[in-house]
């Protein structure tokens, strides 16, 4: 088993991750822009659409949303707690039947045979938490996939702005009186992480050259000390996932990065646009549209966002 497999076992399999998971968009503002937006998008590509796969489903954001529809989901997760909490929302939401929960690593998804889903999904990087196979992973997602396939992986233009800013989620916080763990470290950590900074070019380029933002060799010794280090995560170029997805025959791709606009809104007016319902619509619609337009494909929060037909 590669270490970038074992290191997302072990750091995914703790057991508050679905829990926490489950919480991201009552925390995070950029959690909400990125799920409505992956959101939309399912929802106006359905037609035809009877099976699904979901790679990395995690507490079941998008899986269960598909099972609403009637659709069958394949649930396909590395991490039990994340699959129990799926369950346990599933039952609430009666879809349960909907579901078929499978734990295991995209790096093997041999039990599948050639075109056995309709839709092929995986958001919010778990393909780039399967470095260095994640091109592999790609591949035999399209493989598995019948009709289309719609993916959203780590981005290197989104992402490196987070190693010059490092209170850059702070301008995300939907509500800084929350229990939240990480909200409150964000919020304590604030002035110590502005202290502590200086820009360093040579990491910059370094990750800006090899898509990693981690030091691979540390993460390796981390977990072979006991340690629960954060996944190791390839942060794709929009013209290479492109070029990959074309590789692998599919057709009619279009990209997007979610995040785009909302990340040039300070918090407090972001904040004021969700706590009104009508505007946080309004907001969320624009977002859309804004964050579709191929200029900014990759700008968004840390995500980059694929979509493809197979026929
Ligand atoms: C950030 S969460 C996203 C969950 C879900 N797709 C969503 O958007 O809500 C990443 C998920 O990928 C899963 N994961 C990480 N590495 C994986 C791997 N190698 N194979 C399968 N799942 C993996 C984690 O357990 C976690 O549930």
């Amino acid at each position: 088993m590669d270490y970038s497999t074992k290191i997302s076992e072990r750091m995914w399999n703790q057991p508050d991750k679905g829990e926490l998971e489950a919480e991201r968009e009552n925390t995070f503002i950029d959690d909400i822009v990125q799920k409505s937006h992956i959101e939309k998008e399912l929802l106006a590509n359905l037609d035809g659409i009877e099976t699904a796969f979901d790679g990395g489903a995690g507490c079941g954001r998008f899986s269960i949303l598909l099972a609403k529809q009637g659709i069958h989901v394949t649930h396909f997760d590395i991490s039990q707690p994340m699959i129990d909490k799926a369950k346990e929302i599933a039952e609430k939401e009666g879809v349960l039947d909907k579901l078929t929960f499978v734990k295991g690593a995209l790096e093997d998804l041999s039990e599948y045979g050639d075109r056995s889903f309709d839709l092929v999904m995986s958001f919010d990087s778990p393909i780039s938490y399967t470095y260095p196979n994640q091109e592999r992973t790609i591949g035999e997602l399209v493989r598995i996939a019948k009709k289309r396939i719609m993916i959203s992986v780590s981005s290197r233009l989104g992402a490196l702005p987070y190693l010059s800013n490092p209170i850059q989620k702070n301008q995300f916080i939907l509500d800084e009186n929350s229990k939240d763990t990480w909200v409150q470290w964000c919020i304590s950590s604030r002035e110590k992480m502005i202290e502590g900074f200086s820009f360093n070019k040579d990491a910059l380029w370094k990750s800006y050259e090899n898509g990693l933002l981690c030091d691979v060799e540390e993460s390796k010794k981390s977990y072979d000390n006991g340690e629960t280090p954060w996944s190791i995560s390839y942060h794709f170029m929009p013209d290479e996932l492109e070029g990959i997805l074309k590789k692998n025959g599919v057709k009619n791709i279009s990209l997007a990065g979610p995040g785009a606009y909302a990340r040039t809104i300070p918090n407090e007016i972001l904040v004021k646009i969700m706590r009104d319902p009508s505007q946080r619509k309004e907001f969320l619609d624009f977002c859309h549209e804004y964050d579709s337009n191929p200029y900014v494909c990759g700008r968004g929060k840390d995500n980059l966002f694929a979509k493809g037909d197979i026929e």
